[in-house]
């Protein structure tokens, strides 16, 4: 059974390890166990049987959602799981009243477009050299939201 949560600390051992596996700078423990108590952040964890599958963190910065990243491990993938937490963080924004969202995401990363496109992100312009290792433009996507809170 998958379902959706709010990240506890009991899931922050498993999303540091999905965390080492993608990401050449991958968010340590201590940084994690952080955000399950941080006000102004949101991370979320997709749950199957049990595992951490996958999950993925927004920042509210003002009134402006900025999502920092999103993962789903390797067996998971394609399954739909990247999509939910998505449809999970648009849910949350909308319910705390943000109406913009915005992410980067590396120029060759074309799964992650996709999917961000497939919830209403657009490229906005690219950030030259934003990435390292290897070195990489990033594209800077936005999703304006159509209510005008502010
Ligand atoms: C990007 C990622 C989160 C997608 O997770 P996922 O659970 O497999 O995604 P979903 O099954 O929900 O698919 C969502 C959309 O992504 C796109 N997508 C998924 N797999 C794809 C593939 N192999 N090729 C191209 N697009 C793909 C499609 O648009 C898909 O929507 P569709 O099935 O309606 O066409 C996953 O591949 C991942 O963790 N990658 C490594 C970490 C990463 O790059 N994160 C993004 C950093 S910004």
């Amino acid at each position: 059974m998958l379902k959706y949560r709010e990240m506890t600390e009991e899931d922050c051992k498993e999303v540091a390890i999905l965390e080492k596996e993608n990401f050449e700078h991958p968010w340590s423990f201590d940084s994690l166990i952080k955000e399950v108590h941080n006000e102004s952040s949101v991370f979320i964890t997709a749950v199957s049987d049990g595992k951490v599958a996958g999950y993925a963190g927004m920042y509210i910065v003002c009134d402006e959602g900025d999502i920092t990243n999103i993962v789903v491990g390797e067996d998971y993938r394609g399954k739909g799981i990247a999509s939910g937490m998505m449809d999970y963080l648009i849910q949350k924004a909308d319910s705390m009243k943000i109406n913009d969202m915005t992410l980067e995401v590396r120029v060759s990363n074309l799964t992650a477009i996709h999917l961000y496109e497939k919830f209403g992100f657009v490229s906005e312009g690219i950030r030259p050299g934003f990435y390292d290792s290897p070195n990489e433009d990033a594209m800077i996507m936005w999703r304006r939201g159509v209510n005008n809170y502010h």
